[in-house]
């Protein structure tokens, strides 16, 4: 593999990755949901893109109740996918392209369909009886405490055959893997060596906040920001659920695996808490634990100059010594950042992502403009959806096919897609257009691929005022600034260096930016 890596960083330092939610990629056996071979099929796309690595969201066997992160069988693909023959073939030639592939683990729950889990269920005296959470009803009876599910209602469901509850944190089709124990902690791991040694560049670590909730069972309190209205699961602080001690050392684990190979592995890890929190992932001064804790608040952030601003600000300060920082400003869960902050500003959006200091994730559909694409009722797939009917908390939105082609199944498929297709103008269309959302995020790619600067520059804010942030990246000599403007209308910009890139065709105007308008120049 050729992973690009301008000094002696290692490649995924400057690397951008690219997530593919395999069901709305490419369908190429006609029954309307995505699969390895398309994945395959499409890596042009992912190519011209300009991206280093792709993560794949989970193609394991499972009964889908949550989508693959249902997960039956560790070591295997579903057939929905394809084969693990399949998975070999995308990923020679995913390397042959000098594209890295990342997995997703899912070390925290399985599917309680995986056989582990029935062994576990089939009596108190199984042997695998301890690799899940279980405990007694509570006194008076009712579950173990007051543990809320991700999904909606209590964490626990009540084994009837046995008397004891398991904890699930997500579905009740979830149940949680008992990490404290040795021979649990021996076979996951083993799952990540199994996926190395098969070629896998790393893994995005899933919900790995809750892979080990407090032993004692402690009652959450209550979360005095919850309002009605709120998710279910947010009227408790997850004070006893998430980010406990014995999670970092399972980061240093795995990283420990990660190294077991050369060159060394890389390990995304999916928390979401504050920054402190996000910062205890990498590993403390050691940096032991995983190479890039996905840092998510652009996800989250007001989209103001100011607020940006003093967030990457406190980023920066938060970060631990030499440790990478990484951006991320969408993902199969959370609503499309081209629906929240409208088309313009989406591409203010990518000339941010792309030219912050850090790995960037893309989300695929995000390099199109993609907005969320309604999903009438009765068409809703997402637990979330379905436990929680038309509150707005459904992820289905946001997991729509990918739209390739003109026409009606947009060359995604041959039968009826899984989830509408729309959201934005195909690829073919917008690659003829130099004044695509594509062509833009295409041209940033390749600035940052010419730019040490870009990927591996210093940052420093310059200006934050009047609705314009202004900042620097620096790599030796080399001074680029970056203007954006947050504002629908034009804007005084003081720096006035040669432009590399702007989000508006056309002519630039010294001295101003236009409404909507991102810039880089140099310095
Ligand atoms: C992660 C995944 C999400 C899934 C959950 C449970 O947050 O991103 O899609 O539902 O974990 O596995």
């Amino acid at each position: 593999m050729t992973h690009r890596s301008p000094d002696a960083a290692p490649w995924w330092r400057s690397a951008v990755v690219y997530q593919i939610y395999p069901r709305s990629f490419q369908d190429t056996t006609g029954d309307g949901v995505g699969d390895l071979a398309g994945i395959a099929r499409r890596l042009d796309h992912v190519v011209a893109l300009g991206v280093d690595a792709i993560w794949i969201s989970p193609i394991y066997p499972s009964p889908m109740k949550d989508f693959g992160y249902d997960v039956a069988d560790y070591c295997a693909v579903d057939p929905l996918f394809g084969t693990l023959a399949d998975f070999d073939a995308l990923v020679a030639a995913a390397h042959a392209r000098g594209l890295a592939v990342l997995l997703d683990f899912v070390p925290s729950h399985t599917s309680d369909e995986h056989p582990w889990f029935r062994e576990s269920r089939s009596s108190r005296e199984n042997a695998r009886r301890d690799w899940y959470v279980w405990a007694d009803p509570a006194p008076g009876g009712g579950p173990p405490n007051n543990w809320l599910s991700e999904f909606g209602g209590p964490a626990w469901s009540l084994d009837e055959a046995t008397g004891q509850y398991w904890l699930h944190i997500y579905l009740r089709e979830q149940p949680a893997l008992n990490w404290r124990n040795p021979d649990v902690q021996a076979a996951m791991l083993d799952v990540m060596r199994f996926w190395f040694d098969r070629g896998v560049d790393g893994f995005r670590v899933d919900a790995v906040e809750h892979l080990v909730p407090s032993a004692a069972l402690t009652d959450n309190p209550p979360d005095p920001a919850w309002r009605p209205g709120m998710q279910e699961a947010r009227a408790l602080h997850r004070a006893y659920t998430a980010h406990q001690p014995e999670v970092f050392d399972a980061a240093r684990a795995m990283r420990r695996v990660a190294g077991e190979y050369a060159p060394e592995r890389l390990l995304i890890g999916e928390a979401y808490g504050t920054l402190p929190e996000v910062m205890a992932y990498y590993g403390g001064e050691g940096l032991d634990g995983f190479q890039l804790p996905f840092n998510f608040q652009l996800i989250f952030a007001e989209w103001r100059a100011e607020s940006i601003a003093s967030m990457v600000e406190g980023y920066e300060a938060a970060l631990p010594a030499g440790a990478w920082p990484n951006w991320v400003m969408g993902n199969h869960d959370r609503p499309r950042i081209a629906g929240r902050i409208g088309p313009a500003q989406a591409r203010v959006a990518a000339m941010l992502l792309m030219t912050l200091r850090g790995t960037p994730t893309i989300y695929q559909g995000e390099e199109l403009g993609m907005v969320d694409v309604p999903i009438p009722p009765e068409m809703a797939h997402d637990p979330m959806e379905k436990n929680a009917p038309g509150q707005g908390f459904g992820r289905d939105p946001v997991r729509t096919p990918i739209p390739w082609e003109d026409g009606p199944k947009a060359g995604f498929t041959t039968d009826e897609p899984w989830l509408p297709i729309g959201g934005a103008p195909p690829v073919s269309a917008q690659a003829a257009d130099p004044g695509s959302m594509l062509a833009l995020y295409r041209r940033l790619t390749a600035l940052r691929r010419a730019e040490p600067a870009l990927s591996l520059g210093s940052y420093r804010t310059l200006a934050c005022a009047d609705d314009v942030l202004v900042f620097e990246r620096r790599h030796g000599e080399r001074r680029l600034v970056v203007a954006l403007n947050f504002a629908d209308a034009e804007r005084p910009l003081a720096h006035e260096g040669p432009v590399l890139l702007s989000t508006h065709a056309g002519d630039r105007v010294a001295g101003r930016l236009a409404p909507n308008e991102g810039r880089v120049m140099e310095g």
